[in-house]
């Protein structure tokens, strides 16, 4: 007899990014500040993700575009791949994503991509300690996920990979 397999999310929602703690607005404030520099002249949508590490430092990165459109980078690697390539000794608190656009109001929490859900849960595993995911639009409602595993259920995570 087949059977049914369930996933659900859990994710907190704040009316804005007022009622976050010092250290999360913060974090915000960061990923805002970098979007400003994101390189996309192609689909003006301007990402910016900002990291928490343990020791308390932030790092950020932006989403960088290329004419041949496959070759750009999302904010949330740009930042991750950073963090692992400048801190590899520390572990990553928390990744904040936000975005805003030319054409129009990003007035909802924006949500990684795939991919970058998939690299961000490599780092979790790597460090073996949750990474929280702050999700924010330039307005409107805040979501936060304890852990990237969070907002992927079900991820690819072939741990026989690892075996020499
Ligand atoms: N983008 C990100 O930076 N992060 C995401 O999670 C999704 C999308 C970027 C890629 C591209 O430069 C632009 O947003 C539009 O897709």
């Amino acid at each position: 007899m087949a059977k049914k397999l369930k996933h659900s999310i859990e994710l907190t929602v704040y009316s804005n990014v007022d009622e976050l703690s010092p250290e999360d607005k913060e974090l915000v404030i960061k990923a805002k500040e970098v979007s400003k520099k994101a390189y996309a002249p192609y689909s003006q949508f301007y990402v910016g993700a900002a990291i928490r590490l343990d020791s308390n430092e932030m790092v950020e990165g932006s989403n960088q575009e290329n004419m041949a459109y496959p070759s750009g980078m999302c904010a949330e690697r740009v930042a991750i791949y950073y963090a692992n390539s400048h801190h590899s000794d520390k572990k990553i608190d928390t990744i904040a994503v936000t975005a805003f656009a030319k054409k129009f109001d990003v007035n909802h929490p924006v949500s990684p991509c795939g991919a970058c859900r998939q690299s961000m849960a490599e780092y979790e595993l790597k460090q073996n300690q949750p990474i929280r995911l702050i999700m924010t639009g330039e307005s409107g409602e805040v979501y936060i996920a304890e852990s990237i595993e969070t907002v992927l259920p079900f991820m690819f995570n072939e741990i026989e990979l690892k075996k020499e």
